[in-house]
């Protein structure tokens, strides 16, 4: 089987807008300033852009938040500028990608504002989940506890009080900023349908859906059961089974794919996509509920990303991923993204190595030395394994560069609401979200205030909206473009290498075997070979798969000095 759509090969880099380029010297990043930085992502040779939420919002989860899903925040410009930027981008055959957030709404949005002013039972709150609060601990108020022991997803309980006299309380699965929607609810509906419709109509090429693990309840809303022992603060959330993965979810997806349908059969050419996020790790069988062809066309797969750096772990989550193709879908690779620590910091941790390490998550953890180089170097060899598996692969923006994770960000400068949530307790994701250095001059934060074309260029720019660590600028574009050893060509090449050699060997892929301290997979005619010890490993020569093999790739070509060595923590093609 070969690709048919274009989404199912596509490599899709995402764009955290506030943190990508500014180009009006506010010290937020925006959709011009991304315009005059598309040449940047067109060089590295990907397909699609996929955009973070960049309606008007409060920010109190940096666009999670949205207060109107038809306009673009003020901070990032318009619609005239998101129609400029999808135009030029569409010039260099780059789609556009928005976000679309399903869940929650902002409590600025003004169905929510017009919902706290309305009465119990009206209209205005059921598009939401307003419910009675059940008596006080002590009695005397008879609405004075929450309608449910339901926990939020960034620390708290779940629901909100209205106010002291108002006896109801409303669900936010994440944090009080966010209100879930019901989408039971007509109105709901039709302003989802409308929403996709009107975002086609612009030009968008599709959707990474947010958090689709929520939508849909249990009607009755009953109260959750314990926990397992040691379940994690952030973790209660996933656990309740009366708002994670419900088959009510299921009816909200149908129906955004019949609009997708819809619009497809009258608009023949366009071909349109949704994607789904949620952690479904080590659960091929969840994600086929999910991708079908009544509901999502892809899902991401996080196994890869949330392995830690062994051999056996990096197999399973390879195998699993895999293994969705047998429900007619095809694999979604992701290494990084906004919520998650970045992968060299991850992997350059000392315990990297231990197969208990299951994430390393921002949301986690925060200590543990981190050795940076070879964190690099492990970065460089899974993204040149990845590049090699058939599916579609989305990169985070910074990932081209090295970025590590930025650990030691002032408290008070801090912006999560995780952090905030949780009162400090989880440091957040702030440090994934550090804006990007393009040159090594501080004065213009590191080339990101200013633009390319230097729109405000004689001004003195704000404060970059989180803080830049001091040097920066090492990890700049300015820096490593054109130094054959850098990263970023790294990236540029592989993903050259992927479209001459492993494309068009299909979309059969295989995990082999070939020993101990290696990952390997088979697609047609090309073997890529991980080797994930700190030891080089000479192949088996006598082996089929690797006998009269011809290596194309390697992730580090310095070092390809003996055929048939792996050097350590590398990755090689091979192609017979
Ligand atoms: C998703 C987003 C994350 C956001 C959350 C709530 O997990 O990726 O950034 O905070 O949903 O919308």
């Amino acid at each position: 089987m070969n690709a048919q759509h274009w989404w199912q090969e596509a490599v899709v880099y995402q764009v955290y807008v506030r943190s990508f380029a500014d180009s009006d010297g506010d010290g937020v990043g925006d959709l011009e300033g991304i315009r005059s930085r598309l040449d940047h992502i067109a060089s590295l040779g990907v397909d699609a852009i996929w955009l973070n939420p960049c309606y008007p919002s409060p920010q109190r989860d940096h666009g999670y938040d949205v207060a109107d899903y038809h306009a673009i925040h003020a901070e990032y410009g318009d619609l005239a500028a998101f129609d400029a930027l999808l135009a030029d981008a569409r010039d260099r055959d780059i789609r556009i990608l928005m976000d679309l957030v399903p869940n929650h709404c902002s409590n600025d949005h003004a169905w929510f504002v017009e919902a706290l002013a309305a009465a119990p039972g009206s209209d205005a709150r059921s598009r939401f989940y307003f419910r009675d609060g059940r008596p006080g601990d002590d009695g005397s108020d008879p609405h004075g506890n929450p309608p449910n022991n339901w926990m939020a997803a960034f620390g708290g309980s779940a629901w909100t009080r209205v106010g002291d006299d108002d006896p109801q309380w409303y669900l936010g699965t994440f944090t009080p900023h966010q209100p879930d929607f019901d989408h039971t609810n007509v109105d709901v509906q039709l302003m989802f349908h409308d929403v996709l419709t009107f975002w086609f109509d612009r030009g968008v090429e599709g959707f990474r859906v947010d958090a689709i693990s929520p939508v849909g309840k249990d009607p009755a809303l009953p109260d959750a059961p314990p926990v397992p022992p040691g379940t994690g603060m952030l973790q209660v959330t996933w656990e309740n089974p009366y708002t994670v993965f419900r088959p009510e979810g299921h009816d909200v997806w149908r129906r955004f794919r019949t609009t997708i349908d819809d619009y497809m059969d009258r608009h023949p050419g366009r071909d349109l996509m949704m994607v789904a996020e949620a952690y479904m790790n080590g659960r091929p069988d969840l994600m086929a509920a999910f991708v079908n062809d009544e509901q999502f066309h892809q899902a991401f797969a996080f196994d890869l990303l949330l392995s830690p750096w062994v051999d056996t772990e990096i197999e399973r989550a390879i195998r699993d991923t895999l293994s969705i193709m047998t429900i007619g879908s095809t694999p979604t690779w992701a290494l990084n993204n906004h919520d998650v620590q970045r992968i060299v910091t991850r992997l350059g941790r000392a315990n990297a190595t231990d197969p208990n390490t299951i994430s390393n998550n921002a949301l986690e953890a925060a200590d543990g030395a981190v050795d940076v180089t070879r964190g690099v170097r492990r970065a460089r060899a899974m993204i040149t394994l990845a590049m090699a598996l058939p599916g579609s692969l989305y990169l985070y923006m910074g990932e081209e560069l090295g970025l590590p994770e930025v650990l030691d960000i002032p408290d008070d400068r801090r912006q999560d609401p995780v952090f905030l949530q949780t009162h400090g307790e989880r440091i957040g994701r702030d440090g994934c979200r550090i804006p990007l250095p393009w040159t090594d001059d501080p004065s213009t934060n590191f080339g990101f205030s200013g633009g390319e074309d230097d729109i405000d260029g004689d001004a003195t720019p704000a404060d970059a909206w989180l803080p830049q660590p001091d040097g920066w600028g090492v990890h700049a574009v300015d820096e490593l473009d054109g130094d054959d050893t850098s990263i970023l060509e790294l990236y540029r090449a592989v993903i050259a290498a992927r479209d001459e050699f492993a494309e068009p060997e299909g979309m059969v892929a295989a995990v082999v075997d070939l020993g101990p301290g290696l990952v390997a997979v088979r697609r047609g005619d090309l073997v890529a070979v991980t080797n994930t010890t700190s030891e080089p490993i000479a192949l088996d020569m006598d082996d089929d798969l690797v006998e009269i093999a011809t290596p194309v790739f390697a992730s580090e070509p310095a070092e390809m000095h003996t055929p048939g060595v792996v050097p350590p923590d590398s990755t090689i093609w091979l192609v017979s």
